[in-house]
């Protein structure tokens, strides 16, 4: 029988989240939860996927899916294209919200704050340790711009072989990381009847965290 939407609703019953199990600062926490994705999520849910929100210079929001791919004191690191939408979009307005789902988990992690481009040995590191069809793709594809058909890519890929057929190609001028310095962290635990735990940790001005417990 096929479900409605109005009929599709799961209680969520896994765990809690208490100010008692949670630290101050929350990168510490962060780390806790990826490392329980890791060990928890099944395959095909990679646990660094995210949802990344930003907006254009019009005010429009628009959001995609992408990979996290670095994480230390200074915030969350991401790869992308520069010239693509979403690099245009950073560049007129350098704030963005990242949003975490692991759904075995029963947890939701939400991260807002400014964006800035990590720096180039930053990018031609990861870039380097990336596989070849990944690093020729990087330079071949004009992401988020129109193409006629998939044959275009595949001539584009073609002559990017080519140029790149007795080098190994570097890091694209175009293409890089960024990274976002949270301002905001806020930890989603699903509790049942809707009454889920959210602690968030708001990131004061003289550069320390206060959390807070938000109604769900
Ligand atoms: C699972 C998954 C992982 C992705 N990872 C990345 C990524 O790390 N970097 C990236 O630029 N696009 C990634 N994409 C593609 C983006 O969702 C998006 O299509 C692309 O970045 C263009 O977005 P834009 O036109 O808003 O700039 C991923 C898509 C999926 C579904």
């Amino acid at each position: 029988m096929i479900q409605t939407l109005a009929d599709m609703r799961r209680d969520y019953t896994r765990d809690g989240l208490s100010e008692a199990q949670a630290p101050l600062e929350p990168f510490a926490l962060f780390q806790q939860w990826f490392a329980d994705a890791v060990k928890t999520e099944q395959l095909p849910v990679e646990p660094n996927v995210m949802t990344l929100a930003t907006v254009d210079a019009e005010g429009r929001p628009h959001s995609r899916v992408l990979l996290l791919k670095g994480l230390d004191a200074r915030g969350f690191t991401f790869f992308s294209n520069y010239d693509s939408a979403k690099g245009q979009q950073l560049a007129a307005r350098p704030f963005a919200a990242m949003t975490f789902f692991w759904p075995t988990l029963e947890r939701q992690v939400r991260i807002e704050g400014r964006v800035e481009r990590v720096s180039a040995q930053e990018s031609d590191a990861y870039f380097q340790v990336r596989p070849l069809g990944s690093r020729l793709g990087a330079w071949a594809s004009p992401q988020s711009r129109v193409i006629a058909d998939r044959a275009e890519l595949e001539g584009l890929l073609a002559q990017t072989e080519q140029r790149f057929l007795d080098q190994a190609p570097e890091c694209p001028p175009h293409w890089g990381g960024y990274r976002l310095l949270p301002e905001r962290v806020e930890f989603w635990q699903g509790r049942a009847s809707r009454l889920h735990d959210r602690l968030n940790y708001r990131l004061g001005e003289e550069g320390s965290w206060q959390r807070e417990r938000l109604a769900p």
